[in-house]
């Protein structure tokens, strides 16, 4: 009891000092870029007109500041990135034509970064399908967001938030109409459509990760990144439902899931050669199906002697 209580009071206490610590976007209304670029509306003044003018901000230019405190680019200015000329509005035209870093301008060859190995990452994302069908118009920025990039595989220990982070990168766009259209110029086959033959689609892409049937596992790297074409995808149940599952080499792999491993919440999947439905229980629920069947039984047994002792 007071040990808890001890806890929680640390936790209070680091908890407000990072809070203030991450202050570089955490207080929006003061950031003169996220006064505009972290709401649905902005306002300036209208030098023409000779008055302030409010308008709708385009949805794709509004960014999270929640997420941006959260990334790993957030001791970050955003005229770091971007020309200091956006510091007026309206914004110059040409401005839009500037070109940006990309993750290897700032990282490639850089010991600092070398257990992330971003020169292998890029070599395998040249192979993957995206790359091959797109080229240069395909890059690191169209599935990691340089504003909200978060690694979570090697920092969550938590396998559904793993997945789901991976999962909403690919979805951003193969659930996107009109961002998929843009980047390949047709219509977007249905997901679920694809997908069909897999039961329980909803609980799976829950659990596993895109990439987990659409690349190669590799040792070598944490994230494989190299999507194959959808003929070489997996589709076969006993890669992941048996002892030796290939999730243990991929999605599983992860140190901080490993202490997770232990109490079993993960082993689920590997633990039995021939996969049964229904086949992870779980305790608590067995003792009181059992005790509902004895309390059932019990009623049975009272209600049945009261109508025989009325009888009598
Ligand atoms: C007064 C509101 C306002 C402020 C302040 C503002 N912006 Fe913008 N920004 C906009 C609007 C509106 C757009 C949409 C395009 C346009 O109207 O020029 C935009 C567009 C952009 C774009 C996208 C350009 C493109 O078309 O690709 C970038 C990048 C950008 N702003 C960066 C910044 C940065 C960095 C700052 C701070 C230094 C900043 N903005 C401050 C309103 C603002
Ligand atoms: C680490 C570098 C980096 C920082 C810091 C950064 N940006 Fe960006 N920003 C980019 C890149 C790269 C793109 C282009 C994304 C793409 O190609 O899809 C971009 C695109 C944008 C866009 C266009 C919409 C979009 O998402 O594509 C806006 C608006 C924008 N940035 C505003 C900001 C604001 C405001 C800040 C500060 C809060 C900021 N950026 C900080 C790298 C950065
Ligand atoms: C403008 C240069 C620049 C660009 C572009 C850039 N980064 Fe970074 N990145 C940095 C710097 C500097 C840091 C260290 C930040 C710090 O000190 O916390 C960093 C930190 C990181 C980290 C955390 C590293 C650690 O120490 O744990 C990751 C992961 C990362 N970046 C990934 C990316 C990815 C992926 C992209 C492309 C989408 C990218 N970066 C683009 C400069 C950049
Ligand atoms: C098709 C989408 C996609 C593309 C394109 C992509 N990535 Fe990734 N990347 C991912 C996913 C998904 C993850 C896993 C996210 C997580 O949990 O950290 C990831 C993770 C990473 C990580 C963290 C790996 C680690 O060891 O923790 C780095 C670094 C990275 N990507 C760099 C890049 C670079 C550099 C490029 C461009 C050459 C790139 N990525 C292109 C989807 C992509
Ligand atoms: C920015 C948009 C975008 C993102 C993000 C994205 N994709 Fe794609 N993907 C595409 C487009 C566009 C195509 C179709 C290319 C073509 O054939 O024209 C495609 C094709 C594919 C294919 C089919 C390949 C084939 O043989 O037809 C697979 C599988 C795939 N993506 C998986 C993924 C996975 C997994 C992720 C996340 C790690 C992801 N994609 C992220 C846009 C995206
Ligand atoms: C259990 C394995 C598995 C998982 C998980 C999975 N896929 Fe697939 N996916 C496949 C297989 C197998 C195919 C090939 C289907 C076919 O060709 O009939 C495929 C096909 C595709 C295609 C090609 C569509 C087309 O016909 O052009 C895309 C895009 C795709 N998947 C994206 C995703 C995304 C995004 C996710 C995560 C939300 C995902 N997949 C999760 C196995 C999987
Ligand atoms: C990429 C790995 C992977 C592949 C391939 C895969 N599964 Fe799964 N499957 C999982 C995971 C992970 C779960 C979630 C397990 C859990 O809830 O404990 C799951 C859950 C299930 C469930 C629900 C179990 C329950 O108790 O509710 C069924 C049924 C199932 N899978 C059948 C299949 C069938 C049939 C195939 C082949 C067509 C298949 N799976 C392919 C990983 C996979």
């Amino acid at each position: 009891m007071n040990n808890r209580f001890i806890r929680l009071f640390f936790l209070l206490v680091l908890g407000t000092f990072l809070h203030a610590n991450a202050q570089s976007y955490q207080n929006a209304q003061h950031h003169q870029c996220l006064k505009c670029h972290s709401n649905q509306t902005y306002s300036f003044f209208n030098s023409v007109k000779g008055k302030d003018e409010k308008r709708m901000m385009n949805p794709y230019f509004i960014l999270d500041t929640v997420a941006l405190s959260a990334a790993v680019h957030k001791p970050f200015d955003c005229t770091d990135c971007h020309s200091s000329e956006y510091g007026t509005y309206p914004h110059q035209s040409n401005l839009k034509l500037e070109p940006l870093s990309t993750c290897l301008d700032c990282h490639g060859g850089d010991a600092s970064f070398a257990s992330y190995h971003f020169e292998r990452i890029d070599e395998e994302f040249r192979k993957s399908i995206h790359f091959q069908v797109s080229g240069e118009n395909f890059n690191c920025s169209k599935c990691h967001s340089q504003h909200t990039y978060f690694a979570t595989a090697r920092t969550s220990n938590n396998v559904l938030d793993i997945v789901d982070y991976s999962n909403k990168m690919c979805l951003s766009c193969h659930n996107d109409m009109k961002k998929y259209k843009m980047v390949s110029g047709h219509e977007n086959p249905k997901l679920v459509q694809v997908h069909d033959w897999l039961p329980n689609q909803e609980l799976h892409f829950k659990n596993v990760r895109c990439i987990e049937c659409h690349t190669e596992v590799l040792d070598s790297l944490k994230v494989s990144h190299n999507i194959l074409p959808k003929s070489k995808a997996l589709r076969k149940c006993v890669e992941c439902h048996s002892a030796d599952s290939r999730l243990k080499a991929s999605l599983y792999k992860y140190q901080n899931l490993q202490k997770r491993s232990e109490d079993g919440s993960i082993t689920m999947v590997l633990a039995n050669e021939s996969y049964v439905i229904g086949s992870h229980q779980i305790p608590h629920l067995k003792i009181a199906s059992i005790l509902i069947f004895f309390l059932t039984l019990i009623g049975i047994i009272i209600h049945s002697s009261f109508r025989i002792f009325k009888k009598k």
